[in-house]
């Protein structure tokens, strides 16, 4: 139907004919000319009809925005003055000879020259199949396939396996809740949808596999963020007889490969290092964005002893935390500004959010401008300028609580002021953080829980400490993280049965339970099982990051909503009665449907 893609045709082709087909961009009537803007996934393309070719001109007369039509026509250079250097057609235009309207098309519900927020994204989301063929959306899904076949490219290249996992399994605990799904042959009973496939990789390696991969959607059922779909794909990696230094170096290398390619930028290499405890105490973080130079400076020894109990309070408390964070020119905050940001921490719990202005050094304690000065001897005051390294025309803010509250809030609180005051330094800054505990406790349930997953190996010179001291017990995991997002998370996986068994004792999973969740995985352990480690990258994350995406949803072709629908197709939606008979599911709250 056609000789060459719309924004494919240029000087080259001076003089020869081509067909091309593609949507109409827009149709402008000059004065006895008509300008057609054909576009199609290659671009746009001038095509103008003339009077003197009937046919043609009267049916170019009748196409609206959206017809899908294929042209005829001699391609020729534009008239001087009216050329174009944005587009990579712009030198030349086609004289259009014959004109087929393929299909016809309503007006569209939005105009596709428009800027992703311009139109709301509900309505972008019914029409998605209009959305994507806006520019914007067309640049991000070649993006996005460009990448995933670069990834491709390295893996095959060292060695790795695509092996495909089930979609319909049993429950993996990644944290999140399971999508399930009912079994029709087996009454009451129900698959989980994969939130990874974390022991099928495993049990690959014990396979013999060697090196596995795949692109692969998992499932997760989870407030979603601009940052996290219900369905979202991850480049999962698995490995036997390499240690974790051998997986960083290889998979840092590849991503230093993924940049180079698409953007043509050279990330540092090795990639920094970093423990999980220095991340946390230095910038309230597991994943730091480091292109900000703020840091949280404990100040709790300081304040022991005062009467403010606002801040001796949390100083005397074992599990609190009394930090400070100086933000270097942030005395030019107004008032308003620092109610701002008092709300904002308030998000995360915080009661308040203290500040000092740094106005005048030399004048000591004259020279500092605060509501809680009256409420904190001098002493301390000019102890925690000179650690915070403060100076004029400085402010410091101060986070005084359980120390989970103070490192949430100042977190994001520094993420949130160098966003606001342009703080960020370079462009890209990735990070391995390193050295994970094990297990977090949760407060609420009164148990510990994994902070990565439960078959993450602890660091072999911890494993006494799973019994005696869970909370010491730190663990082989690892997780890149790039400008302050979390790209990947992995780890060395326990491949001692012994050693699973002690992990499930500890995450309060007594024997049976763990025989009948994870029955076959034990059972595997037993039978020749080589020490392997992995880990899996979010793709959506990774392209959204390369492409300047704000939103996950904006490098995915199909997203949900915050409230994990699809406008598109209405999905989720009732079923039959007849079909849930099937799957001797009775609803608590029954809605008809029609059995069809
Ligand atoms: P983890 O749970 O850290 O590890 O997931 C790996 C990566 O997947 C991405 N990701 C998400 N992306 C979009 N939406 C979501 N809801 C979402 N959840 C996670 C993140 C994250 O770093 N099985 C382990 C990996 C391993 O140990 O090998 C796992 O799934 O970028
Ligand atoms: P108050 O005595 O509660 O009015 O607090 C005095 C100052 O301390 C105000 O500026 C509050 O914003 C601040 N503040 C209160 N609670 C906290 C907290 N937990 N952490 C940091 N600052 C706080």
């Amino acid at each position: 139907m056609r000789t060459q893609y719309c924004g494919e045709v240029t000087e080259s082709l001076i003089d020869q004919e081509v067909t091309v087909c593609g949507w109409v961009h827009r149709r402008r009537d000059h004065g006895g000319v008509i300008f057609i803007d054909l576009r199609d996934r290659e671009g746009l393309l001038q095509v103008v009809y003339d009077p003197d070719i009937e046919d043609a001109f009267a049916t170019a007369e009748s196409v609206r925005s959206e017809y899908v039509l294929q042209v005829k026509g001699l391609v020729r250079y534009r008239p001087e003055g009216t050329k174009n250097e944005k587009l990579a057609t712009g030198q030349v235009e086609v004289l259009g000879k014959e004109l087929t309207i393929l299909n016809k098309a309503d007006t569209p519900p939005f105009m596709l020259d428009v800027a992703d927020g311009e139109v709301s994204e509900d309505l972008r989301l019914k029409y998605r199949y209009i959305d994507l063929r806006r520019e914007p959306m067309q640049k991000r899904l070649k993006m996005r396939s460009d990448v995933s076949r670069i990834l491709r490219n390295y893996l095959d290249n060292n060695g790795f396996m695509d092996i495909e996992t089930p979609m319909l399994t049993k429950a993996t605990p990644e944290g999140a809740r399971d999508y399930l799904v009912p079994s029709r042959t087996h009454e009451n009973s129900f698959f989980a949808l994969p939130q990874s496939p974390q022991l099928f990789k495993q049990l690959l390696m014990m396979s013999g596999m060697d090196r596995y991969y795949q692109i692969v959607r998992c499932f997760r059922d989870e407030d979603l963020r601009a940052d996290r779909q219900p369905e979202f794909t991850q480049l999962d990696i698995e490995t036997s007889f390499l240690d974790e230094e051998q997986i960083m170096s290889m998979t840092e290398d590849m991503m230093r490969e993924v940049f180079a390619k698409t953007l043509n930028v050279e990330l540092p290499n090795p990639f920094p290092r970093m423990p999980y405890d220095e991340a946390i105490s230095r910038f309230g973080s597991d994943k730091p964005d480091m292109r900000i130079s703020m840091e949280l400076v404990d100040i709790a020894d300081l304040l022991q002893d005062i009467e403010f109990k606002v801040f001796s309070g949390p100083a005397k408390d074992k599990k609190g935390r009394v930090a400070a964070m100086r933000l270097p020119q942030g005395s030019k905050l107004s008032r308003k500004d620092i109610d701002g940001y008092t709300n904002f921490v308030g998000i995360y719990g915080a009661k308040g959010l203290a500040y000092i202005k740094v106005n005048e050094l030399a004048k000591g304690i004259e020279g500092l401008q605060s509501p809680i000065l009256k409420f904190l001897p001098d002493e301390a005051v000019m102890a925690i300028i000179e650690r915070t390294g403060a100076e004029d025309g400085d402010l410091i803010f101060f986070g005084a609580d359980k120390a989970k509250i103070v490192n949430e809030a100042l977190g994001a609180l520094r993420v949130k002021l160098a966003e606001d005051l342009e703080l960020m330094q370079g462009e890209w800054a990735p990070l391995w953080v390193v050295d994970f505990p094990m297990f977090e406790w949760d407060e609420g349930g009164k148990r510990w829980h994994a902070l990565h997953h439960p078959f993450t190996s602890p660091k072999e010179s911890d494993l006494e400490l799973l019994e005696s001291d869970p909370g010491n017990c730190y663990s082989r995991a690892y997780d890149m993280v790039l400008n302050g997002m979390e790209l990947g998370g992995g780890s060395m996986r326990i491949y001692r049965e012994a050693v699973q068994k002690k992990v499930f004792k500890a995450l309060g999973i007594n024997a049976e339970e763990a025989e009948e969740k994870f029955g076959f995985l034990l059972d595997a352990l037993k039978y020749g099982c080589p020490p392997h480690g992995g880990i899996a990258f979010g793709l959506d994350r990774l392209v959204m990051l390369l492409s300047g995406a704000t939103s996950i949803r904006d490098v995915m072709a199909f997203p949900k909503t915050q409230s994990a629908s699809c406008l598109l197709t209405q999905a989720p939606s009732a079923v039959s009665e007849a079909q849930l008979r099937e799957l001797h599911i009775k609803l608590r709250k029954p809605t008809v449907v029609k059995d069809s």
